[in-house]
């Protein structure tokens, strides 16, 4: 009886820490959303985009002045990075949820905003892959190709159809830029924003023809979308799960798993990178760590300006401007863009920003 009585101390005193754990974290997670950027642009490097001027100006050009001649990969030190990265992640696992990560009818909490829930749908379960589709997959290079405008005019796009794998982000259009950005994704992001921005919120069967058509030409590429991340984006989501069903298309869909976000900030953080929340641009160079031997990174430049002071677009493919955030986020440097620049130097990847030159 009295083991009994102690027994249930014992529980009642874990239930209430683990109750006031919870709160914590919690409170912690409302901090930081303040914090984070306020819609669900992945894909941004909005908030560093305001003090590039400056950095520019304060000779930017000698901090960002990389070579790529003569650059070679050092195999050891990318061997040393993915099992690093390993303690935080496994790539294979955590780049998407599987069918049996839930049913029908769960309700998750977004990863961002652990207040507000979302029921699985059944047409959402039914596009969930049966195991990663990542598993077992090995390439030997692998090309991260981002957004920026800085492709324009490089030429790079035999360059980056060479790779074996090559990862693109947003759904972002290829065919009229093929010279500078090629043409072959085999894993392509799409935020659920996309369908407002790009394809007028599906509002007539036109938008949704163009949608259709642009993820027919994937073929069975994989279409990574993080629908777990903050509320606003369900509807998109349904629309976009909806239409692949219909049109029966062979692309295949991948959902990023809830602790992704979280586990790829802890690796950077661990390294003294204290970035609040990644872009999917260092979403993907920590993710392909897994899989590729060599990662060469293209279209990553967060300023509104090259190296010679001639205007460089947000996107390459559309007329989008920096929308800055609140002032109350404190201004720093392009630190991810400095931590991808570092690892260049270090030959731990590949990093282009001028253009390609034919070999
Ligand atoms: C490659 O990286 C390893 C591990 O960081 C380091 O010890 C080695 O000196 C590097 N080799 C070259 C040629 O830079
Ligand atoms: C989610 O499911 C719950 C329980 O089935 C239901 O009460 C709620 O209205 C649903 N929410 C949405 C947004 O569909
Ligand atoms: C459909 O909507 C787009 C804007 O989202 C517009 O440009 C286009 O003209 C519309 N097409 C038709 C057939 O209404
Ligand atoms: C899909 O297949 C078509 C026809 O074979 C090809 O032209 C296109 O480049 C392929 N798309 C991708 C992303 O590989
Ligand atoms: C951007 O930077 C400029 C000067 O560095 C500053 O005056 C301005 O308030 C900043 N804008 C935002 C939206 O942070």
């Amino acid at each position: 009886m009295r083991s009994i009585r102690k027994r249930w101390t014992i529980c009642t005193i874990s239930i209430l820490l683990i109750v006031y754990k919870t709160k914590e974290i919690a409170r912690t997670e409302e901090h930081q959303e303040t914090q984070l950027v306020g819609d669900d642009e992945l894909c941004s490097n909005r908030p560093l985009v305001n003090n590039s001027n400056k950095i520019i100006r304060k000779g930017g050009s000698s901090i960002f002045q990389h070579s790529v001649e003569g650059w070679k990969i050092n195999s050891s030190l990318v061997l040393e990075i993915r099992k690093n990265i390993l303690r935080f992640l496994d790539a294979e696992r955590d780049i998407s949820v599987v069918k049996s990560s839930f049913k029908p009818g769960d309700v998750l909490h977004y990863v961002l905003d652990r207040r507000r829930t979302l029921n699985v749908s059944q047409e959402l379960h039914s596009l969930l892959p049966e195991v990663s589709p990542m598993k077992n997959r090995r390439f030997k290079t692998c090309a991260v190709v981002g957004n920026s405008g800085i492709l324009l005019d490089s030429g790079c796009g035999k360059e980056i159809d060479s790779h074996d794998f090559v990862i693109r982000c947003n759904l972002a259009p290829v065919v009229e830029f093929a010279a500078d950005v090629g043409t072959k994704s085999d894993f392509i992001t799409m935020n659920p924003s996309v369908v407002q921005r790009a394809f007028g919120g599906f509002r007539n069967e036109s938008d949704r023809e163009k949608f259709v058509h642009r993820l027919s030409m994937l073929n069975d590429s994989v279409l990574w979308i993080p629908a777990f991340m903050v509320k606003g984006g369900e509807k998109h989501v349904e629309w976009v799960n909806a239409l692949i069903l219909k049109n029966k298309l062979k692309v295949r869909t991948a959902y990023p798993s809830l602790r992704l976000i979280h586990a790829v900030r802890g690796y950077w953080l661990t390294n003294k990178v204290p970035i609040k929340r990644p872009s999917t641009g260092l979403l993907m160079y920590t993710l392909a760590t897994r899989f590729c031997d060599e990662i060469h990174l293209y279209g990553f430049w967060p300023f509104p300006k090259d190296l010679k002071g001639k205007e460089v677009k947000y996107h390459y493919y559309d007329n989008l401007k920096y929308r800055y955030f609140s002032n109350t986020s404190p201004h720093r440097m392009p630190l991810e863009f400095r931590t991808l620049d570092g690892l260049h130097n270090r030959r731990a990847l590949k990093l282009t920003t001028g253009k390609c030159i034919k070999q």
